[in-house]
Order: C-alpha cells, then sequence, then structure tokens
C-alpha cells in the first residue's frame, strides 16, 4: 500500500508539513467511511485539483441523535483504505472518537436558520454535529479544497455557511450525486434495505424528477405538487417526511418568482432513511 494511514492530529500535522512547505496544494474528502463510488469520485475529483488528497474517515457521533443508527453504522475501515489506495488517495486521517473529542470538549456550532429546516426537524441537533466535526477537521488538516457530494444538498448549503461566516480558509466544491442504473442515489445507508424495499426505493427520485419536470413544465402551485408527490410516495409503499420545493440560496419555500430551485426530499422505507434532491433553474415563461 503506498497509502499512509495517521489516527492523531499531530502525525497528521507531521505528514502535512513538508508536503505544504514543498508548495503542494491540498484537497480534503471527510467521510464516515463505508465508501461507496459516490465517496470514490470525490476522491477521484479531489486528485485532478490538487498535489495531494486527504480523507477524513470518522463516525462522527455528535451528529446522530438518540435512536438512530451510530453503534450499527457500517464500519469497514480495512476495505475503505484498500479501495482508497488504489485510487491513489495520499493520507487516509482514521482518528478515534476520544482524538476528536476529548473529555473537556465543550464547543459546538449552529449554523442557525438551516440547521433546524427539512432534515434538522427530525434529526435535532444533526446539522450542529455537522458543522462542529466539520469546522473541527477542516482546523485539522488546514486543506485548500474539500469536496462534498450535493445528495446531502443542505448539509452542504450550511457547510458553504459555515465556511463564509466563520471566514475558513477552504474553497468549497460540491459533486454531483452518483446513482445506481435505476436512479437511487448512491449511499452508505442503501445496505440496509431489504431485497423489497431495494426495488421500492428508486421511487424516491424518480418523484423528484416529475415534480421537476411538472415545475418546468408551467406548473406554479408548489404546495399542490408536494402533496401529490407525498401521496405518490405513500403509494410505492415509503413514508415520506418532507418534499419541499425550495429556494435554492436559502432552502426555504420557494415562490414562483424563484428561478434557482432545489426540491429537496426525505423518505424512510423499513428502518432505512433516504434522502435525495434535484436542483435546477427555471427558464423565464
Ligand atoms: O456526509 C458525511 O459523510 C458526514 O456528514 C461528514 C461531512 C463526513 C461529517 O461527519
Amino acid at each position: 500500500m503506498s497509502l499512509s494511514t495517521v489516527t492523531t492530529i499531530e502525525a497528521l500535522r507531521d505528514t502535512l508539513k513538508p508536503w505544504r512547505k514543498a508548495g503542494n496544494s491540498v484537497a480534503f474528502v471527510p467521510t464516515m467511511g463505508n465508501l461507496h463510488d459516490g465517496h470514490l469520485q470525490l476522491v477521484e475529483k479531489a486528485k485532478e485539483c490538487a498535489d495531494k488528497v486527504v480523507v477524513s474517515l470518522f463516525v462522527n457521533p455528535t451528529q446522530f441523535g438518540v435512536g438512530e443508527d451510530f453503534d450499527h453504522y457500517p464500519r469497514t475501515e480495512s476495505e475503505d483504505a484498500k479501495k482508497l489506495d488504489a485510487i491513489g488517495t495520499d493520507l487516509l486521517f482514521l482518528p478515534s472518537v476520544s482524538e476528536i473529542y476529548p473529555i473537556n470538549h465543550r464547543t459546538s456550532i449552529s449554523v442557525s436558520g438551516l440547521s433546524d429546516l427539512h432534515c434538522g426537524k427530525t434529526r435535532v441537533g444533526h446539522f450542529d454535529g455537522v458543522a462542529t466535526i466539520v469546522c473541527k477537521l477542516f482546523n485539522i488538516v488546514q486543506p485548500d479544497l474539500a469536496f462534498f457530494g450535493e445528495k446531502d444538498f443542505q448539509q452542504l448549503t450550511l457547510i458553504r455557511a459555515l465556511v463564509r461566516d466563520l471566514n475558513i480558509p477552504v474553497e468549497i466544491r460540491g459533486i454531483e450525486t452518483v446513482r445506481e442504473d435505476d436512479g437511487l442515489a448512491m449511499s452508505s445507508r442503501n445496505g440496509y434495505l431489504s431485497a423489497d424495499e431495494r426495488l421500492a426505493a428508486p421511487a424516491l427520485y424518480r418523484s423528484l424528477c416529475q415534480a421537476r419536470d411538472r415545475i418546468l413544465a408551467g406548473e406554479q402551485n408548489y404546495p399542490a405538487l408536494e402533496k401529490r408527490a407525498m401521496l405518490s410516495l405513500r403509494e410505492a409503499g415509503l413514508q415520506p417526511e418532507y418534499f419541499s420545493v425550495c429556494r435554492q440560496s436559502s432552502l426555504m419555500p420557494a415562490s414562483t418568482n424563484d428561478m434557482e430551485l432545489v426540491i429537496l426530499a426525505a423518505a424512510r422505507l423499513g428502518k432505512t432513511r433516504l434522502i435525495d434532491n434535484v436542483y435546477f433553474s427555471k427558464t423565464p415563461l
């Protein structure tokens, strides 16, 4: 293996120091592991844009709520390391929970106005956990660029706001969602789906595409469109949590004057929670 793995912040900084001294740019891909092609695509893009690529693998406890899947979240470190090595990742940061959150850790970051919308309504505290770990990882790695998947559109929007508001000197790149052949967005949690649930799961992306196509065809009644989509998801055997036509910049409900839109949706299928989105520009009629 040519991939180096470090588990402490000190070892990470010792590895990065000579790279920086030699004038290398550093791209960073934070992950929680159980890597699929979506993650590997982030690493490939990172490699195109920087001299060195650092990937972190840390299942962050503070972004899981009570009763969520922290204990069962798939942990596949050695397979992940092989995949990262095969595509030429330079450094894997694999810290323990106590390395990141020592016993006296007190600080938490909240991106108000974004943390409590959509996924934040049911996953209370989730986005504070995300904002805090991402900010910490940025301070630890100090990358020039960082890569995130667009599947987690709300997360990406929140991270952009975090970086802007706290003047963190990192450029954020969002990378297109990687999908299975039937449209299902790749996710580490897809592994929880039973065979029957896996067959039903693409309904989420289908309903998003249908709603987008109706808007592009001139539909202006967004609440009615959302209601119909929720109904069709239930008919497909999913339990939708939300289906919202939003303004891309703020993730607030879109008005018919808004041109840059994103439709965000989340649904449960058995014990699996799926999220997805489509974003697009409306052309003036
Ligand atoms: O998207 C994820 O995998 C996580 O939320 C992230 C950004 C690695 C923070 O733990």
